[in-house]
């Protein structure tokens, strides 16, 4: 299996030097957006070029399939307020803008109106607003402007080690001489359930890219900060060094359950990984989503138009009558030996000082976990 970029050549569009003294007009970018234009720039959603025209917006709701038929899941939109939109036409090129700061130039192609509710149903399976990704989809401007995009200015990195470009961990997998590489996405601290998959996944993958996202998360989840620092501790002490590569992913999370799980698939190949590690409730929130629809929404299409391979893992937990890890697939004994806690479960836990037991989360996790707890608290 190759790993070229998704649709055949890995994108760039980042050129600090463009002239842009004599461009005037001015579209603000929201969090999300400024991550998408970074993202495009430096060729994380390669073959993509631009935030979508009408014709890719409507192709990716609808058919999950940009325009020319390359696989792709969610829309990459960029939703401009009434007052922006007043001053533009198409053929302009506009300032991206976030606080004063131009991130970037787009080159309006399309202007156009989503049906929202219809983007709600097909890209997040509801339009109940209490989804957070519904909710924030609703909560953004009701136009949207398309047209390709030059980054000119990358955010600077909360996390400058870990940051690297999809260009920067091609070339680090080759120096290593990985020819397979796992990707693992996560919005959450590392706890046993997915060292194990992960740890299953490298006893024959050569290596595990670690990827955690770093971009906007609903306020419940656990900081990006204190997620570092937990995956450095675990990695520290639980993992070969030269088996593992930790890098961040600075996209926003969608909560959009099977559709974000392609979409992190395709953008894990970009960043050089040639596998891609699909657990329980992949990028799911609520019960808007079966445990697996994550992972049975890859078949719908083939191998060769992916160009990354799903390892799928089953709801993986402590058994107290194996003493170790397992799933259903390799544990006969009953649920009450299961160590199961959700991560609501395990923040209540934190919240209130108590310790999440070993067989759920290394010790030196929690002690990071319930740092961070109380220093947010503290604020
Ligand atoms: S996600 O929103 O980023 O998918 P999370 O960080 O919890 O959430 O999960 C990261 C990856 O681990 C996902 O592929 C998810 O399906 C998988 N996963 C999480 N917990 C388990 C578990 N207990 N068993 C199997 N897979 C899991």
């Amino acid at each position: 299996m190759t790993n070229v970029a998704h649709g055949g050549t890995l994108v760039s569009r980042f050129n600090p030097s463009l002239n842009i003294s004599s461009i005037h007009k001015t579209i603000t970018l929201d969090a999300i957006a400024l991550s998408d234009l970074e993202l495009i720039g430096i060729g994380g959603y390669s073959p993509i070029t631009g935030f979508f025209n009408e014709e890719d917006y409507l192709s990716v709701v609808e058919r999950l399939r940009l325009a020319d038929g390359t696989v792709w899941s969610i829309p990459i939109t960029l939703p401009v307020s009434d007052a922006e939109l007043a001053t533009i036409e198409l053929g302009d090129t506009v300032k991206l803008e976030k606080d004063g700061v131009t991130y970037g130039v787009i080159e309006v192609a399309s202007i156009y109106t989503p049906d929202k509710q219809k983007e709600a149903e097909k890209v997040y399976g509801t339009k109940d607003e209490a989804h957070p990704g519904v909710s924030k989809l609703f909560s953004r401007p009701n136009s949207y402007v398309g047209g390709d995009i030059t980054l000119i200015h990358r955010q600077e990195p909360a996390f400058e080690e870990y940051t690297f470009t999809p260009a920067e961990t091609r070339a680090i997998f080759d120096e290593k001489g990985w020819e397979t590489i796992v990707g693992f996405q996560t919005r959450n601290p590392v706890h046993r359930a997915h060292e194990y998959i992960q740890k299953a996944a490298l006893e024959t993958i050569d290596g595990l890219f670690l990827n955690p996202l770093v971009g906007e998360t609903k306020s419940d989840d656990i900081s990006a900060e204190v997620r570092m620092e937990s995956y450095q501790v675990l990695l520290e002490n639980y993992y070969p060094k030269n088996r593992v590569h930790l890098g961040i992913f600075p996209a926003a999370m969608r909560y959009a359950g099977p559709r974000e799980a392609i979409f992190h698939a395709l953008v894990r190949k970009n960043y050089g990984c040639t596998h891609f590690i699909v657990g329980r409730d992949h990028a799911g929130v609520g019960d808007y989503y079966g445990t697996y629809d994550a992972q049975k929404i890859f078949d719908q299409f083939t191998a060769e138009e992916l160009g990354i391979q799903p390892l799928k893992f089953e709801h993986s937990f402590y058994c107290t009558a194996c003493e170790g890890m397992a799933t259903t697939k390799t544990c006969p004994h009953d649920h009450e030996h299961h160590i199961i806690l959700s991560g609501t479960k395990v923040r209540e836990m934190l919240r209130n000082g108590e310790v999440p037991p070993a067989t759920f989360s290394r010790k030196e996790v929690v002690e990071v976990l319930i740092k961070g707890m109380r220093e947010k608290t503290e604020v």
